[in-house]
């Protein structure tokens, strides 16, 4: 679907959570408020918007980055991914979402989003993390409410559950 419309500003194009995106931005808009206000996805939170709190993390290309650092313009041509692209299937959520709620990661929940797609870009460079690995990656996400040891149970379980799939898959796909 496209934003796009005539008028003042830059034309950008992005893919988010897989579908093509353009709209024509200030080049000042934070590409944490392009996503919560222009394009409404708004399980990307902000915090404190300068870079500390991790609140705001998404994927660019994989890689997470603070939507709130960056302009959205930077985004132009990348591939971007926040909390609700996350699930693949309107009936299930995504391993590291069931993962958080049945581990209790999460109690406010507002730096979850953030702190599962940091957990989403560690799983895919490294499957199966220790939880010294799975602590380092998420350093930059803060927690007020969990005491962080719920949050890493989480994550060492979501990694066993996606590594129990992927061996699933592969069994299939010999077959
Ligand atoms: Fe972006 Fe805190 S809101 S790091
Ligand atoms: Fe409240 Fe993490 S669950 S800040």
């Amino acid at each position: 679907m496209s934003t796009a419309a005539e008028g003042p500003g830059m034309e950008i194009s992005m893919t988010v959570n897989g579908e093509a995106r353009s709209a024509r931005v200030d080049p000042r808009t934070l590409l944490s408020d392009f996503l919560r206000h222009d394009l409404g996805l708004t399980g990307t939170h902000v915090g404190c918007e300068h870079g500390v709190c991790g609140a705001c993390t998404v994927l660019m290309d994989g890689q997470s980055v603070r939507s709130c650092l960056l302009f959205a313009a930077q985004a132009n041509g990348m591939r971007v991914e926040t909390i609700e692209g996350l699930a693949t299937r309107p009936d299930a959520m995504h391993p590291l979402q069931d993962a958080f709620w049945e581990h209790h990661g999460l109690q406010c929940g507002f730096c979850t989003p953030g702190m599962i797609l940091s957990a989403k870009e560690l799983l895919a460079a490294n499957p199966a993390p220790s939880d010294e690995e799975i602590r380092e990656a998420i350093a930059g996400n803060i927690c007020r409410c969990t005491g962080y040891t719920f949050i890493v149970e989480a994550i060492r379980s979501a990694a066993e559950q996606m590594r129990a799939e992927a061996g699933a898959a592969e069994v299939r796909s010999d077959g």
